[in-house]
């Protein structure tokens, strides 16, 4: 505690002494300049000219003020660049695959199912699917981890394998996933234009437990949650990747080997916080009703974790978000927080998903952080567990939240306007001895919202959410959209 709070100190220190010298070296140039000029008027000696601004390039530079070297410059990037390389085991193969149909799309994308043995394939999944592929024989590479199993070696060499079929004009990106990882493909293509696929890059996301960061590391992407790899680091990786897994045994899974080429390459980790590993267990509620002001990439460990809607199969349950998945994917699970003043409520739309209405007015700084509706990858409710703040899921029925989940998604091509439904999920007792407005009252909430494809080419920031008259008693209706100006939420 202490030498944190000394550095800053010396970091001011350091910072005044910077700009002392900074201000000298600028006092220092257009001396040299004007005397430059002095020479170049006073003796007209060319020669002595040339010779004074080859010792000075710096001068130059100041002086004739270059143009800056053009930005990146490429035609942006899109889900033709990206190629996919999806870890699968034949064992489960039947279930997973159901997964990669929710968001796989045949026509527009490429890459390969990797499996360690052969499968039975139905003719009906053949177009529906990516081509499926056996891993090579890696019998010949040590596995020295007692806990873990040795087709983490299988997978860490999947964007090794897949590079090596050849087909990848035009590629981009290598992006890795699991048979349970379903991608919002827009959103990572969204993610993956910020990026120069010229050079070294390699970007994905950490575990949201504190723990498993530490056993593994804090720079790793794991690879439930999905990483992306630029081609030539792919290239790079290739080449020495086989020789890079034979020094490192002892490793548990695939991913902490490629982090440790990674290392050795000297490339570190591009933390997006849209890649969601979720290594935690029951439900996501509380992530999804608050996530980053991010793009949503992915989803993982969906097998783990309850249903993300209630009264339905994990798969039906994701298929429902397919319809605000397609009319505005850069919102999807989004959040933002308004106020029904008159009645004193605190709402939270995380769009696309559900909203929630609490008795009473919370600050967002408290709504932003995820409610603990899930336990840690320990299986323990330990709030020290996670590499993020979070807030208890209350317990006091008064203060607990009125979920609203997704119901239908409609949109109006005249007004260009996307009308998500959201219906109460009633639980057994909402009853509460305060006397204030009871939100049990609302049994939908309609929440209206323009698409923005452009979200995210903008400086982050958080949508604004306001209340609008309804003439339908039982009947809530927001809309939704980018803050006006002086548009702040405020509490009163
Ligand atoms: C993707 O970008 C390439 C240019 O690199 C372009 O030729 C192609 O039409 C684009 N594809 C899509 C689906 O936008
Ligand atoms: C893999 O190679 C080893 C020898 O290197 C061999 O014994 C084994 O049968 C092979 N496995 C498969 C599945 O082909
Ligand atoms: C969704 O809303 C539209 C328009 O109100 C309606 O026609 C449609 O039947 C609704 N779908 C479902 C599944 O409720
Ligand atoms: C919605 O209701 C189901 C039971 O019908 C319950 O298990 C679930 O926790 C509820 N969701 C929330 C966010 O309270
Ligand atoms: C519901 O909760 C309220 C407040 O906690 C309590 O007074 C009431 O007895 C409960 N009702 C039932 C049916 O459990």
């Amino acid at each position: 505690m202490k030498s944190s709070q000394n550095n800053p100190e010396s970091f001011h220190t350091t910072w005044a002494m910077t700009k002392l010298m900074v201000f000298s070296l600028l006092i220092f140039l257009t001396y040299i300049s004007y005397s430059i000029k002095f020479v170049s008027h006073s003796s007209n000696c060319k020669e002595k000219q040339t010779l004074i601004f080859t010792h000075h390039p710096q001068s130059i530079a100041i002086f004739n003020s270059d143009p800056p070297p053009p930005p990146f410059e490429s035609p942006k990037t899109n889900i033709s660049h990206i190629i996919f390389g999806i870890a699968a085991s034949a064992k489960l193969w039947n279930q997973r695959k159901n997964y990669i149909k929710l968001w796989w799309k045949p026509d527009r994308m490429r890459g390969v199912v990797w499996l360690d043995k052969a499968v039975k394939t139905r003719s009906e999944d053949e177009p529906i699917l990516p081509p499926l592929k056996i891993s090579s024989n890696t019998t010949k590479f040590k596995y020295k981890n007692p806990k873990g199993h040795r087709s983490a070696i299988r997978i860490s060499r999947i964007i090794s394998e897949t590079l090596r079929l050849g087909g990848t004009e035009g590629v981009r990106w290598f992006v890795m996933g699991d048979d349970d990882t379903v991608f919002v493909a827009d959103n990572l293509v969204r993610v993956l234009q910020k990026y120069d696929h010229e050079q070294f890059y390699y970007i994905g996301s950490s575990s949201e437990s504190h723990l498993q960061n530490i056993h593994f590391s804090y720079n790793m992407a794991y690879g439930g949650g999905g990483f992306a790899i630029s081609y030539p680091l792919a290239k790079e990786l290739e080449k020495m990747q086989d020789r890079c897994i034979q020094r490192y045994p002892g490793l548990y899974g695939s991913d902490d080997r490629i982090h440790a080429c990674m290392a050795e390459l000297g490339v570190p980790l591009t933390k997006e916080p849209g890649f969601h590993q979720f290594d935690v267990y029951g439900s996501l509620f509380g992530l999804l009703t608050a996530h980053p002001i991010a793009p949503l990439v992915s989803l993982h460990h969906l097998d783990v974790v309850q249903p993300i809607f209630p009264n339905a199969n994990r798969v039906k349950a994701l298929e429902r978000l397919k319809g605000p998945m397609e009319l505005d994917s850069a919102g999807l699970m989004q959040q933002s927080i308004c106020y029904d003043k008159r009645r004193s409520w605190t709402i939270s739309v995380s769009w696309g998903y559900a909203v929630q209405i609490f008795r009473g007015i919370f600050s967002v700084r408290d709504m932003e952080m995820p409610a603990r509706t899930f336990l840690n990858w320990y299986q323990r409710a330990d709030y020290t567990g996670y590499a993020f703040n979070t807030r208890p899921f209350s317990r006091n029925t008064c203060q607990k939240p009125f979920p609203y989940y997704l119901s239908n998604t409609t949109h109006d091509p005249e007004s260009n306007r996307i009308t998500t439904v959201y219906v109460l999920n009633r639980t057994s007792n909402m009853t509460c001895p305060w006397k204030m407005a009871d939100p049990s009252r609302i049994h939908t909430v309609q929440v209206h919202k323009r698409p923005d494809p452009n979200l995210w080419t903008k400086a982050p920031r958080r949508n604004c959410c306001r209340i609008l008259p309804s003439k339908k008693t039982g009947t809530m209706i927001i809309d939704v959209g980018v803050c006006n100006e002086d548009e702040v939420v405020e509490l009163r």
